[in-house]
């Protein structure tokens, strides 16, 4: 029996990147997918993309850090598919730019920052988890980043909060019987990394992986696979890195 037939995954940041590979493994297992973005017309692409191939996915536009339109389109995928049975925090803001110093950053764009990681993955977990009750196996993956555990940035300030964020509605969660895990990915070379990251930098990376191979969304993927599956049954409060030995240690 596959355990997620008829399964219900929303994915923030939907439209492309992990969030796009994400909703593909779910609907390849029978899983409806609810891909919510803030770009409508990568949402729009990717669920007509799927869709095209038999899967079922439906996209809806909007911003993770918007409370009231979190809870109508978490009640929209859950009233159309019953409930929610697996929410992805995926949507984060991580271009190179939000890993400059913050003297240079300024005030406004960290906070957008945080808004987007930090608020959208709270605002998204409180605004599904009334739609998760009840419903054998729940589960939320939030994704964080190795970035948390280098130091040095706003981003992995961010990303390190996301972590922190994942125990605390473990904790919460657990007597609803809601596991929630995270994800730290090292460099992953999803389209934006590879347009986004000067070729300096993938190497400085690449150089302090224990494994000198590149990460690839599937990696990321089947962390996503492990941790929302029954194998995790037992598995909460918890991040996986999954960074090809980066920044390896106790
Ligand atoms: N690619 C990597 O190497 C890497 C490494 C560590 C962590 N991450 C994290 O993984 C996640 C996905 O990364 P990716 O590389 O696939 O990113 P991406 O930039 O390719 O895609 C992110 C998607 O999120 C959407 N989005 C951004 N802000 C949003 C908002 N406020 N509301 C709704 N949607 C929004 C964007 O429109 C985009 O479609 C991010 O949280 C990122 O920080 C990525």
């Amino acid at each position: 029996m596959n355990e997620w037939q008829g399964r219900t995954a929303v994915i923030t940041g939907g439209g492309r990147g992990f969030g796009k590979a994400f909703a593909e493994a779910l609907c390849e297992r029978g899983a409806h997918a609810v891909l919510v973005d803030l770009d409508g017309d990568a949402g729009q692409q990717a669920a007509v993309d799927l869709a095209s191939r038999q899967m079922s996915a439906q996209a809806l536009q909007g911003d993770v850090t918007d409370a009231a339109r979190m809870e109508q389109v978490m009640a929209l995928a859950a009233e159309r598919h019953g409930g929610i049975d697996l929410l992805i925090n995926n949507a984060g803001l991580h271009s190179d730019e939000y890993g400059q110093p913050m003297r240079v950053l300024g005030l406004e764009k960290i906070r957008r920052l945080f808004d987007v990681n930090v608020m959208g993955t709270v605002t998204c977990t409180l605004a599904s988890v009334p739609h998760m009750a009840g419903r054998a196996g729940a589960n939320i993956v939030n994704i964080s980043s190795m970035a948390a555990y280098l130091g040095g940035t706003a981003y992995g300030a961010s990303k390190l909060t996301v972590a922190a964020l994942t125990i605390a509605f473990a904790s919460e969660l657990g007597k609803d019987g809601i596991r929630v895990n995270a994800i730290a990915p090292g460099m992953i070379l999803t389209e934006t990394i590879k347009a986004e990251l000067p070729e300096a930098t993938k190497a400085m990376v690449r150089g302090g992986q224990a494994l000198q191979t590149d990460g690839a969304e599937r990696d990321i993927v089947e962390a996503m696979l492990y941790l929302s599956g029954s194998g995790a049954r037992f598995v909460t409060g918890e991040t996986l890195r999954v960074t090809g030995g980066l920044g390896a240690g106790v």
